[in-house]
């Protein structure tokens, strides 16, 4: 086989940074309020305007306080857990690395004595049925190591005693969420809209505002964390106060993306154009054989975080190591033709190649990279040894 003779336009497929939108360039950040206190009124205005423009393209109800906190997805998602899981049970859905990072932290850090791991292999999805609406849910929407995604909000029950915790980071912005059903929804900058990291937006409804309320959570709690004192609220950091000093370029960079989404169309274009990537992969696979997605099932495929196996008789042969040194030549031969980066699937996941599928990648990159996809793998394969 022949090498390809088209390239991706942008070889940017990792699933986190994300390729910047179409058409970015550092011009984008020109105007950002470098240098300004981010307590000024000018750059609290900038920080309100991402949570307001998020909120309109979201559809998130009015009822429902959103903030910008310290430490990416991890940092908000951390400071929901620690400021409201103690008084109930907890579940968690553990089908990938980040949802088990979740669960290793609600029993071991947090010491919550009452916790029901709910678990399914990579690829696959738990038992949805077994989730019980008296207990606090812990759940990542879309798992980014396995590429599988919970394919609605249908099995979270309206009339619940628990919170429901989602980590939706490589989810927003690609799927509709279902907002009545989820208590937190926490994201990144750097998943669907190409952001910046550092900064994790933090999303709360009103049953999760009254938790944080009327419950003062057991253990010491980090200023970097800290939602509420003493029962009050912290109003502020839901108006525009961070925390702590955010990165006003990266705020800047964050508009751009959410400025870009509303000029596409909103989330029905966003949503549509990841459909439209996953929609190339899934091309691939119906014509080759040697690739297959780790969400067999298409109702729980992720249409972000796209995680291809290698079902090529000689490469399933291999054990681990040969299958982990098969992939890794894979991305070699890739990156180095400035095809495609950072694709390898995740160091804990199954060895594959996960294709970020998000709506800042274009269409025609993902075409353009189809073809290298099968040339990388019969290049590599012909480098193994025969028998
Ligand atoms: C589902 C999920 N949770 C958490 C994280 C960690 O995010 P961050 O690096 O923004 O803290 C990631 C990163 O890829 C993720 O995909």
């Amino acid at each position: 086989m022949h090498e390809p003779r088209v390239k991706p336009k942008n070889p940017c497929f990792g699933s986190g940074p994300t390729a910047k939108r179409p058409g970015w360039s550092l011009s984008a950040l020109e105007g950002a309020l470098v240098g300004r206190s981010h307590r000024s009124a000018a750059a609290k205005a900038r920080l309100l305007e991402v949570c307001d423009r998020s909120r309109r393209i979201l559809g998130i109800p009015e009822d429902y306080e959103i903030a910008i906190m310290p430490g990416s997805d991890t940092g908000a998602f951390e400071a929901a857990m620690w400021n409201l899981l103690g008084p109930r049970g907890v579940d968690c859905l553990v089908f990938e690395s980040f949802g088990e990072g979740w669960l290793r932290d609600v029993e071991r850090e947090l010491a919550i004595a009452d916790v029901r791991a709910l678990r399914a292999p990579y690829g696959e999805l738990p038992d949805l049925s077994r989730v019980d609406p008296d207990r606090d849910l812990v759940f990542c929407w879309n798992g980014t190591t396995s590429g599988v995604c919970v394919p609605d909000g249908d099995w979270i029950a309206a009339e619940r005693a628990g919170l429901v915790l989602c980590d939706a980071t490589s989810a927003v912005f690609a799927v509709e969420l279902p907002w009545d059903k989820l208590d937190v929804a926490t994201w990144s900058w750097q998943k669907v809209l190409g952001g910046e990291a550092q900064h994790g937006m933090l999303v709360l409804s009103p049953r999760a505002l009254a938790r944080l309320r009327s419950w003062s959570p057991p253990r010491p709690l980090p200023k970097l964390f800290r939602l509420a004192s003493g029962g009050r609220v912290s109003e502020g950091v839901f108006a525009g106060e961070t925390i702590n000093t955010p990165s006003m370029l990266a705020v800047e960079d964050a508009l751009d993306g959410l400025r870009w989404a509303e000029a596409i169309g909103g989330l029905p274009a966003l949503v549509r154009r990841c459909r439209a990537n996953l929609a190339v992969l899934e091309r691939l696979v119906a014509e080759n054989e040697s690739f297959g997605f780790l969400a067999a099932r298409p109702e729980i495929r992720s249409p972000t975080s796209v995680c291809l196996t290698i079902r090529d008789p000689a490469v399933a042969r291999l054990d681990e190591a040969g299958k982990q040194s098969f992939v890794k030549a894979m991305t070699r031969l890739l990156e180095e033709a400035k095809v495609a980066f950072d694709i390898a699937s995740y160091r804990e996941a199954p060895p594959g190649l996960r294709i970020w599928c998000g709506a800042t990648v274009e269409t025609e990159d993902l075409e353009a990279l189809a073809p290298w996809l099968v040339f990388a793998l019969e290049t590599v394969k012909r480098q193994l040894p025969s028998g």
